[in-house]
Order: structure tokens, then sequence, then C-alpha cells
């Protein structure tokens, strides 16, 4: 009984202080202002975590069509680059202002597999940057997507560069 009250004591007092907190208006919301290691321990955990449990019923179609993995491309280079870069590239503009930066995908790419990579290309992840593209694509697009992100990891910055005349020009409205 004694400890209950406790208990109940130090849970409203948290409450009351986390309130406290959020309406003083100390909390910087700015995003030049770089998140501590333990927020970004919590956040990107509790984002892996939910990515593994909401793909786990995805089924990946067949991603090694080459006409399938060019349009792929042609996504790639209108959406994202910009934040998550091509080969031999290292930084853009909009990447120095985001928060959290946002993955080199050649880099990470090798640690989702097909399911998690089209649940988060669909879905987007809250609280970042990245947008959802569910919306505006086709889930066949987004496989696409997903079969040009699979072959990625492994693209010399001249296989890129052969990708990007084969696909011709980018006509902007790829969607
Ligand atoms: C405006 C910037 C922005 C654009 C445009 C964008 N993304 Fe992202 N993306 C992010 C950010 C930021 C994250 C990191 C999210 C996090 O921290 O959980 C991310 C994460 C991801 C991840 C998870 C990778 C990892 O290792 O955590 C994938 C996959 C991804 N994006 C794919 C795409 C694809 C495909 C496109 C284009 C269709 C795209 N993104 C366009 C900002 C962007």
């Amino acid at each position: 009984m004694k400890y209950t009250k406790v208990i109940t004591g130090l849970a409203l007092g948290g409450i009351i202080l986390g309130f406290a907190l959020m309406y003083s208006g100390v909390i910087n919301v700015a995003a030049t202002y770089p998140h501590s290691s333990l927020t970004r321990w919590v956040l990107h955990t509790a984002m892996e975590r939910s990515v593994s449990y909401h793909a786990s019923n995805i089924q990946a179609p067949p991603l090694d069509r080459p006409e399938q993995i060019l349009n792929g491309f042609r996504h790639y280079r209108e959406m994202c680059t910009g934040c998550h870069l091509v080969p031999g590239v290292s930084s853009s503009e909009i990447r120095k202002g985001l928060m959290p930066t946002p993955p080199e995908l050649q880099q990470t790419v090798r640690e989702w597999t097909p399911a998690e990579l089209f649940w988060i290309i669909k879905n987007g992840v809250r609280m970042t940057a990245m947008p959802a593209w569910g919306p505006s694509h086709s889930d066949e697009k987004i496989w696409e997507m997903v079969a040009f992100l699979e072959k990625f990891p492994d693209m010399t910055k001249a296989q890129y560069s052969e990708m990007d005349k084969q696909a011709g020009p980018d006509a902007g409205d790829e969607d």
C-alpha cells in the first residue's frame, strides 16, 4: 500500500515535470540542435523494431528484371539523391540542414531486407525528413525502387553514370 502511494506520487511528479518542461519552452526544437546520443539510440532502436515488426508479413516479389531496376533508378534519381546521395558525392545542401542526417543508402541498404525497404519507402519515418512515398506511388513502383536499391551497394561511380545515360534525361515526372 505504502509502495503503491510512492510509485503513484513519482509517476505524477514525472508527468507534472514533463508538462512543465514542455510548456517552459526550454526544449530546443531547432534542426541545428543535435540529438543527444541517448535520444539518437532510443529513436533509432524504436525505428528499427517498428520497421521489422510492420514488415514481417510483406512478401517481396522477384526483383531482378532489368527494366524494373532501371525504373527504380529513375525514381531514385528524381526523388532521393538530394538526401541519400549518389556514388562519388559526399554532401548536398539539403542534407546539411536535416536532423537526423539522412543515411547514405549505399552504405546502409544491406542492413534491411527487401520487405523492410518496401515498408520504409511506402510509409516514411515520422518526425524525420523521410517522406512516405505510398500516397503518391503504386506498390509496383515502390518495388522498382527496392529492386534498384538491392543493386545500389555494389555500384561504382562509373556504373551509376552508365545507368544514368541508359535511363535517359530526368523527365521530373517519374511518378
Ligand atoms: C528530404 C530528405 C529525404 C528524401 C527526399 C528521402 N529520404 Fe529516405 N530518409 C531520410 C531520413 C532523414 C532518413 C532517416 C530516418 C531515421 O532516422 O529513422 C531516411 C531513411 C531512409 C531509409 C532507411 C535507411 C536506413 O539505413 O535507416 C530508406 C530505405 C530510405 N530513406 C529510402 C528513400 C528513398 C527510396 C527515397 C526516394 C524515393 C528517399 N528515401 C527520399 C530523408 C529523406
